[in-house]
């Protein structure tokens, strides 16, 4: 279970709904807020998500789960099946909400539903993202394998490329990225 000022939390996962789209708009938007002066400004756009893009990105695949707590959706993470990989994207929780283990909930129910080679991309910058990742076992990839994966499985403009890192759910030899890339089709 988990805790926010010492009170246990009622945690419930669910499946998102398209009932949910404002609230997870207004979720990703919040959450957000920790990439303003961190991440690179001409990557930062006000709202950092807009609706339009949101719906892209669901109606590319991004199937997203959320945490509801005490009947409250505070968290959402999703996750895009990319041929040979699954991709975790976009994973969010409410500022007040951070902290409390909601992402980690968020994170192992999207990783007990995959059985393939997981990969996340987060900005370089966002340091604590990358911290939160590691410590639940995920491996930071090299920068030019890391490049090459971002522009096979992910649809982001090169200046994006630059500035993000990814990480893998195992350790992931030249010789296995090649082989996750060989055949996949490129996004972009
Ligand atoms: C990254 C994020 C999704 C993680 O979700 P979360 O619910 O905060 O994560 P958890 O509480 O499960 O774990 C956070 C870790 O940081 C620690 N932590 C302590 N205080 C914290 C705080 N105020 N904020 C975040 N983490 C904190 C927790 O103890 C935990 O450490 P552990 O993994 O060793 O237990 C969430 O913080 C967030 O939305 N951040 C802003 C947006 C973002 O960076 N998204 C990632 C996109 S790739």
């Amino acid at each position: 279970m988990a805790e926010r000022n010492g009170a246990a939390l009622k945690v419930e996962m669910r499946g998102i709904v398209p009932a949910d789209f404002g609230e997870v708009l207004r979720i990703i938007n919040c959450a957000a807020e920790a990439y303003r002066g961190v991440i690179p400004a001409d990557r930062w756009h006000d709202p950092y998500m807009s609706a339009e893009e949101l719906a892209s990105e669901i109606a590319h695949g991004v199937v997203f789960s959320g945490c509801v707590v005490d009947g409250r959706l505070v968290g959402v993470m999703g996750v895009q099946e990319r041929g040979k990989v699954d991709l975790i994207r976009h994973a969010y929780v409410l500022p007040d909400y951070q902290g409390s283990g909601i992402g980690s909930r968020l994170l192992g129910h999207l990783c007990e539903a995959s059985d393939k080679p997981i990969l996340i991309g987060t900005w370089q910058a966002a340091e604590w993202a990358i911290r939160f990742y590691e410590r639940h076992g995920f491996v930071r990839v090299s920068k030019d394998d890391a490049a090459a994966l971002l522009r096979t499985f992910w649809d982001v403009p090169a200046r994006q490329v630059e500035t993000s890192i990814v990480l893998a759910s195992q350790v992931l030899s030249r010789g296995a990225v090649d082989e996750l890339i060989s055949g996949s089709q490129r996004r972009s």
